[in-house]
């Protein structure tokens, strides 16, 4: 990698679920290293933001500093960092689940594709496995090439592309914006109104 890439950043995911181990740390996570072609790259920061509930909200002259009051509580919109923890990987009951051993979460992919692509941009995954680079792609406005050996996990990327077709929806991505853990009841509340503000 160092040798081929500018090497921007490694980001770290904090996966929920890992194998335990017996004489170990269980492994809670998994590494992403952000190379690059060139020094000049494409980079879509605001794209990409995390919606987060205010903890200790600061006001100036009573009004908010850099969140927003709503009627689901007070939020605000952060710039993204390089530790992942609001991204659960696909269980049972998400419509994005396959039985492909190692599917990754379609909101991980649309925030790499997001902040480093522009629509109709070609994004290529020469492991597709379920297939859900390519589906996140189409959600998302780009083109995509995908390359998979097992037959049977590319019926099941076929499938989920024809889905992509008419439901474009990628749990955890509402209104522009990533929004933490366990708040699909809060996403459902909001998403009927229209973009947040950025802050
Ligand atoms: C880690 S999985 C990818 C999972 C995928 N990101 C998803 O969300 O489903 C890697 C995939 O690469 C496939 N694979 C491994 N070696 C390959 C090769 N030489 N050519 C094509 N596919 C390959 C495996 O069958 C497996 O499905």
């Amino acid at each position: 990698m160092f040798e081929l890439f500018h090497v921007q950043n490694r980001i770290t995911w904090q996966r929920e679920k890992g194998r335990g181990a017996l004489a170990n740390w269980k492994n809670g996570m998994e590494d992403i290293w952000f190379g690059t072609k060139s020094k000049e790259y494409t980079f879509h920061v605001k794209d990409v933001m995390s919606r987060r509930k205010v903890i200790a909200p600061y006001k100036v002259n009573g009004q908010p500093k850099d969140w927003e009051e709503t009627e689901n509580g007070n939020y605000r919109n952060t710039y993204p960092s390089n530790f992942w923890d609001d991204i659960s990987i696909p269980y049972w009951s998400m419509p994005e689940n396959t039985q492909h051993p190692t599917q990754k979460p379609e909101k991980l992919i649309a925030k790499l594709i997001l902040a480093s692509s522009n629509e109709n941009d070609i994004v290529f995954d020469p492991f597709l496995g379920s297939g859900t680079t390519s589906v996140v792609a189409k959600k998302l406005n780009r083109r995509y090439i995908g390359i998979e050996q097992n037959p049977r996990y590319c019926g099941w990327a076929e499938y989920r592309l024809e889905v992509a077709q008419k439901d474009k929806e990628i749990q955890g991505y509402v209104n522009g914006v990533f929004w933490e853990r366990n708040t699909l009841a809060l996403q459902k509340k909001e998403k009927n109104k229209g973009a947040t503000q950025s802050v």
